[in-house]
């Protein structure tokens, strides 16, 4: 995509549907939060659209509005939520289950909770093996599930009054795959749903019903969904964005602030051994070495690519990488990541960094969800569509086109979130170089 700079954005008018697949620990409380929010009951905090700023121009200038003065993102007041699920408890009773939010919390907004009841939704046992789902859809071929999702979201936009809708992926986590001759183009996608090939998960259904309804989609989790070509091209054909995966939260977000200081002061690295244990339905689903597999693989990746081994091979050529998660029921969605970082200094001598997180895994995810699902509509009413790099900034891995490597430095990421918002309305990008010592 070229995108133009100062991009005619269409203003939000109109309410925007958000719609989640997967009514669980995540996806309750972001609705939790946004309600309370809208009644004034707590702030959105860890949500960079909702509190963070931008610098415009010279430092001298002094302008530094909020984002959400700088583009014109849809407020929390026009936000109607929607989901799908495999059980049918509806977001309160969700929200109960996955204990995130305190008693006093929930009782605030049990109203609202009590009035979102997911969807049924697409599910096949062996791809989320340590979930028996009943509120299922069942149908010919995988894809008339396809159709019966995109009849679901017709439905929604129609009783909601919606003017458009973006999707973030909030389900499980399922077994690892790589792409398959399924995946290859949109054509051969489609022979597969209607053959109801065996390599099409339940995920990339979700997304490809997304995409065939207009919707751009984001995903929060580490499965394909719509990182493989033949959703790249439904994208492209349909002028949509799309955006994952796997929401950047505890663990890996301090990994991709840790690691570039290293690198930044050229420290070596001998070894990172990081470790997880928690409690809740995602740690118990990635309890299935199939699904953990998926994990690991999304969070083994960000060292590599900001170290640069191949780059700096005195400090970087050999380190040990090990990544475990362990489910400890005890800690319910109250993660504690443990993290020993060998570390080598001047003339090689060695010291350690220890890190451990107590973190609340969804209080971490809610506000991610609620930033993809601004921006990405932002995006598609600036007319941006394929996969938004610039939104890199909120996955463990993120998808780039397929000749890119993903940039994992968290600073990289948000300069690059932010510029392309001043980009999109025709600000100077920031550069940081100091033009005062040539004048
Ligand atoms: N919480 C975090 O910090 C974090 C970080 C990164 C990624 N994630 C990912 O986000 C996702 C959600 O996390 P969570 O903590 O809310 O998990 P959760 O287990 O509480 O919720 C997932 C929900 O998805 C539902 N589900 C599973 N398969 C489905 C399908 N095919 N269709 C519809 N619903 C389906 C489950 O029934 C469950 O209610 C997981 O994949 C997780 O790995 C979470």
């Amino acid at each position: 995509m070229v995108m133009k700079k100062g991009t005619e954005i269409k203003p939000a008018a109109g309410k925007l549907g958000v719609l989640l697949p997967g009514l669980g620990a995540v996806a309750t409380t972001v609705i939790a939060g946004v309600e309370a929010a809208r009644r004034g009951l707590a702030r959105p905090i860890g949500s960079l659209t909702q509190l963070g700023t931008i610098r415009l121009g010279k430092r001298t200038e002094n302008r530094t509005p909020k984002i959400t003065e700088f583009v014109p993102l849809t407020p929390l007041s026009d936000l109607e939520f929607g989901a799908w699920d495999i059980f049918p408890d509806d977001a309160y009773e969700a929200a109960e289950h996955a204990g995130v939010l305190s008693r006093e919390h929930l009782e605030m907004v049990r109203p609202f909770l009590s009035t979102i009841r997911p969807m049924p939704g697409v599910f096949e046992p062996q791809w989320v093996k340590k979930l028996h789902g009943t509120h299922v859809k069942t149908g010919r071929s995988k894809m008339e599930l396809a159709e019966q999702l995109i009849a679901d979201i017709a439905q929604f936009k129609k009783d909601r009054g919606l003017s458009r809708c973006v999707a973030v992926w909030c389900g499980s986590t399922e077994v690892y795959q790589k792409p398959a001759p399924c995946h290859a183009t949109l054509a051969d996608f489609e022979a597969g749903l209607a053959r109801s090939d065996e390599n099409i998960a339940p995920s990339a259904i979700y997304a490809y019903a997304c995409l065939k309804s207009g919707i751009p989609y984001a995903n929060g989790a580490p499965n394909l969904s719509v990182d493989f070509p033949a959703m790249f091209e439904l994208a492209k054909k349909a002028h949509l964005p799309i955006a994952g995966k796997d929401f950047k939260t505890g663990q890996t977000w301090m990994k991709t602030i840790v690691a570039p200081g290293l690198k930044a002061r050229c420290l070596g690295l001998q070894g990172w051994y990081s470790t997880n244990i928690l409690g809740n339905r995602d740690g118990e689903v990635l309890d299935d070495p199939d699904s953990f597999k998926t994990k690991e693989m999304s969070k083994l990746g960000a060292l590599e690519y900001i170290l640069q081994p191949h780059l700096y091979p005195d400090l970087y050529k050999e380190f040990h990488h090990v990544v475990r998660i362990n489910y400890y029921p005890p800690r319910g969605d109250n993660k504690e990541g443990w993290d020993n970082i060998d570390i080598f200094g001047w003339m090689g001598y060695p010291m350690q960094i220890k890190v451990d997180f107590l973190c609340r895994d969804s209080i971490l995810a809610a506000p991610i969800v609620l930033d993809l699902a601004l921006f990405l509509d932002l995006a598609q009413r600036a007319g941006m569509h394929g996969i938004q790099e610039w939104l890199s900034f909120y996955f463990k891995t993120p998808m780039t086109a397929p000749s890119l490597y993903p940039e994992h430095d968290l600073f990289i990421q948000l300069m690059k979130l932010k510029n392309t918002l001043r980009y999109l309305r025709g600000e100077e990008l920031i550069t940081h170089l100091g033009a005062e010592y040539y004048d």
